[in-house]
């Protein structure tokens, strides 16, 4: 199957122009996943509190998700994409999964970055994994590369293929990616954004782009450049991650020995 991402530079606070640029690059895709950068609707700087909640919706009950999903429906393909989610009064940075059939579930971000903790509320739900036309899917959003705990934790629910949206600004993600596909036997698909923001005179944050997928051997399938605006698209083979044996006397996950790891 075909699966990828779409990199680009949302417009801050346009909401619209930032789906129709969505609808308009995977309407001419025909990969069956397609992964879009964090908070990819709102942009990412904020400066307020009214801002954040002036730019954040509901999930699934809000426009942003209604319309994804009559993208996926369309395009029959899967859609992971990064939001602000406003839910019991909190806001949350989250991804949501959207298929053929409309939203199939919801990850709040866990590790917060920067003033992300000024904006939003830890998710606490853990890392889950959707069964989605043969495919075991697991979210994760950006800074959470860092801790390898999540992608372990998504490895071990059995996640075939890790969709991380981002917006990295630290250059480091990208070979780490690698080393969370060595260490899992898992695919990963990265979407990164392209640009900068500079708002409400706080410094500017530029991010590095360079989206990619890896393999389960920590293959590099594509890697953007840092400019770079578009879809690109790996050619993937989910149950290639359901084997973890490394030889025949090492298993990844067989050779675990978490009661040693208790610390
Ligand atoms: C990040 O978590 N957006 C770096």
């Amino acid at each position: 199957m075909k699966a990828g991402v779409f990199q680009f530079s949302p417009r801050f606070g346009d909401v619209r122009s930032n789906l129709e640029r969505v609808r308009t690059a995977l309407s001419g895709t025909d990969a069956g996943l397609m992964v879009l950068p964090e908070l990819c609707l709102s942009g990412y700087q904020f400066v307020s509190m009214d801002e954040v909640r002036q730019l954040s919706e509901p999930v699934p009950d809000g426009p942003s998700v209604r319309a994804l999903s009559d993208l996926a429906r369309s395009r029959r393909m899967f859609i992971v994409a990064g939001l602000a989610e406003q839910a019991d009064g909190k806001i949350y940075n989250s991804a949501v999964l959207i298929g053929p059939e409309g939203w199939m579930g919801t990850y709040r971000k866990t590790h917060l970055f920067f003033e992300e903790t000024l904006w939003f509320s830890p998710g606490d739900d853990g890392f889950r994994v959707w069964e989605a036309d043969g495919m075991r899917l697991g979210l994760m959003i950006c800074f959470d590369w860092i801790f390898p705990e999540a992608a372990r934790s998504l490895a071990l629910a059995g996640a075939d293929i890790i969709c991380h949206p981002a917006n990295l600004v630290l250059p480091y993600c990208p070979d780490a990616m690698v080393t969370r596909s060595i260490e899992n036997r898992v695919f990963t698909l990265t979407a990164n954004r392209t640009g900068s923001e500079a708002r409400g005179g706080k410094p500017g944050l530029r991010y590095i782009g360079r989206s990619q997928a890896t393999g389960v051997r920590g293959e590099i399938l594509f890697r953007m450049s840092e400019e770079e605006e578009g879809v690109r698209v790996a050619e993937i083979d989910p149950l290639l991650a359901r084997d973890k044996r490394v030889n025949e006397y090492n298993d990844l996950f067989g050779d675990r020995r978490p009661k040693l790891y208790g610390i």
